[in-house]
């Protein structure tokens, strides 16, 4: 079984996006997939009405997903973190207790080798069409997640 973890800042727009997307292309005998915020703004919630919308028009339902904290002892749990952007990378990381534990932790984009901009914008106080814009690159970037991970059979 390899474990991906999800972490934007809320864990309510960003990650749970990206955690429902990569989940849908990943057989879930082989593949466990999550989601984390570093904040705990909004721990328990359901994601942002925005995500749920704009994933059900993508016919993919992220709405029983319920937002939590990043811990260290997620650094146990997952095989890979990926970072929705530089400043969520840079809190993960203050938490390693370990170089193991650094080297699990990427930028999402960094996957992407047609996005320069690194960053995962936080469409938080945008509109739909923010919603919009990082479903896209999301789905793009887990179409790429997904394929290098069937691939190296892991
Ligand atoms: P997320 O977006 O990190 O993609 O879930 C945000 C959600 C909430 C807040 C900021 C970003 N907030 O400040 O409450």
């Amino acid at each position: 079984m390899t474990r991906i973890l999800m972490v934007c800042l809320g864990n309510i727009c960003r990650s749970p996006l990206a955690h429902g997307i990569l989940e849908s292309k990943l057989t879930s005998n082989a593949f466990y997939v999550d989601s984390a915020g570093t904040a705990a703004y909004h721990v328990g919630n359901q994601p942002d009405y925005r995500s749920i919308k704009v994933a059900s028009k993508h016919g993919i339902d992220i709405s029983t997903q319920s937002a939590r904290q990043f811990k260290v002892s997620d650094f146990d749990t997952f095989d890979h973190i990926y970072a929705m952007d530089a400043s969520n990378y840079t809190n993960i990381i203050s938490l390693a207790r370990n170089n193991n534990d650094i080297g699990k932790v990427k930028l999402f984009l960094e996957e992407n080798p047609s996005i320069s901009n690194k960053n995962v914008p936080d469409p938080y106080y945008g509109d739909i069409d923010d919603f919009e814009y990082v479903f896209d690159i999301v789905e793009a970037t887990s179409t790429l997640i997904a394929r290098k991970l069937i691939s190296a059979g892991l």
